[in-house]
């Protein structure tokens, strides 16, 4: 038999990304292909690509300046774009490199194994189609390969909400949810794998439909799987948590206390301005009745600031926003014009401006988050271990708050769910002792 070709793909993004480029690896493990972590090494590289902002867009072209070199040391290599600048930019990728191989976007890499006898017969390969068949349906089942304690689901893709700002909608196309027969059995293999914690994922994961009660009857189906125990999800816009949802955090156990739930504006004129068809008081009382279900659940999320039309006062209001609601954790932008998007073409907030309201958002985050933290200290909270620190007998591991915890011990293995007292805290971390 002649020795496995060898992948090796790089994931930028979102988790959505992490999940797709697992399974385009397993899509080309039908073509003989291996994951290797060694790009020098590798018969195809795949990047797999964000187009978000547009520094991640930027990113893709140096990075595929750098591996030109590669393909001089091996003209056999096959270099491929996936994700959504595949998407975005299609054939115009092959026009500004035209060393790259294979552009495939995210709806249709259910199509690799084909792609891949096309560039075995030395041509190039392209495909960004919405198309009609279900890649979900080809890929079918998982490999029943052991792996780690964690992992990610997708349940359902695309937007349909239009936020001024954002090429989602573009790239990912129209709201999707896939049937929750198809998501438990995936489930059940990724827990006959191994796996304890499932994230499902989705562009609007709350906006799923795919099962009666919506992403809360998904979460209880899942709440039936044995030997799954703990369930997140992520990414959820403010206007699709509905009561059994919000219920599902004060009764469901194996549903952790974290939410990401970005806001992004703290100023009604600008939300109004992003299209996010809420206000911020309407938030603000969202967040009450969370917190009502489940008082100790910790919140996570998105801001933006310098979007078109943005004041010093709007500005103001967002943080304002932030000391009121209190983030365990946040992920704040620049403002970033995305071509083809309603912002893109509205007079634009000067660079420095964004930049110095970036800094003051960015270090009242962190005093949050980091006091939050602080306040772990003394408190017992369970760990469930994902693999080996740098130093020899030491565990790291996420509590159910998705901190991540260090503990000293030799006594536990991966995949362990352990009690752990924290006893102290680093800036994005805590240390703990098993209980
Ligand atoms: N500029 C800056 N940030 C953006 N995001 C989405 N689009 C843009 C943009 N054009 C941020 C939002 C979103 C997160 C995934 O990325 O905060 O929630
Ligand atoms: Fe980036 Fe959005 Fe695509 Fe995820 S879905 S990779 S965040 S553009």
């Amino acid at each position: 038999m002649s020795d496995p070709k060898k992948l090796f793909i790089k994931t930028y993004g979102c988790q959505m990304n992490v999940y797709d480029s697992e399974r385009m690896a397993e899509s080309l493990g039908g073509k003989g292909y291996v994951t290797t972590d060694k790009p020098e090494d590798a018969d195809m590289i795949l990047l797999n690509t964000c187009h978000i902002r547009e520094k991640a867009a930027e990113k893709i072209y140096s990075e595929l300046g750098r591996l030109k070199g590669f393909k001089t040391a091996n003209p056999d290599l096959k270099i491929g774009v996936a994700g959504c600048v595949a998407q975005a930019e299609g054939a115009e990728i092959m026009k500004r490199q035209p060393m790259v191989d294979l552009v495939v976007g995210p709806q249709s890499y259910h199509r690799l194994p084909q792609m891949e006898d096309a560039l075995a017969r030395g041509e190039t390969a392209l495909d960004t189609d919405f198309p009609e068949d279900d890649k979900f349906e080809t890929l079918k089942s998982r490999p029943k390969a052991k792996r780690g304690p964690t992992a990610f689901l997708t349940v359902q893709e695309g937007c349909d909400k239009f936020c001024a700002f954002c090429v989602v909608p573009y790239t990912r196309g129209a709201e999707v949810s896939r049937p929750s027969d198809r998501i438990i059995r995936e489930a059940q293999e990724l827990v006959e794998a191994g796996v304890r914690e499932i994230t499902l994922l989705g562009q609007n994961v709350n906006a799923y439909h795919g099962h009666d009660g919506g992403l809360a009857g998904l979460i209880w189906e899942l709440d039936k799987v044995d030997g799954l125990e703990r369930i997140r999800f992520t990414t959820s816009h403010p206007n699709d948590m509905d009561d059994a949802l919000i219920d599902a955090h004060g009764t469901c156990d194996k549903l952790m206390p974290y939410l990401h739930l970005p806001v992004q504006s703290g100023s009604d004129k600008v939300l109004k301005a992003m299209n996010r068809k809420h206000t911020r008081d309407q938030y603000f009382k969202l967040i009450e009745r969370i917190r009502a279900a489940r008082p100790d659940l910790l919140l996570s999320g998105d801001f933006i600031v310098g979007f078109p039309g943005e004041t010093e006062a709007d500005f103001e209001d967002t943080m304002d926003l932030v000391r009121t609601v209190g983030y365990g954790q946040a992920y704040s932008f620049k403002y970033s014009t995305r071509p083809g998007t309603p912002a893109a073409e509205r007079a634009q907030v000067e660079e420095d401006v964004k930049l110095d309201r970036l800094h003051r958002l960015q270090s009242l985050l962190s005093e949050q988050q980091y006091d939050i933290q602080k306040s772990m200290v003394g408190r017992t909270v369970k760990v469930l271990f994902e693999k080996h620190g740098r130093e020899t007998g030491q565990m790291i591991g996420k509590s159910e708050y998705l901190h991540a915890v260090f503990a000293d011990t030799t006594d536990v293995a991966i995949g362990d769910l352990r009690d752990v007292r924290v006893v102290k805290t680093e800036r994005n971390s805590l240390g703990g002792e098993i209980v």
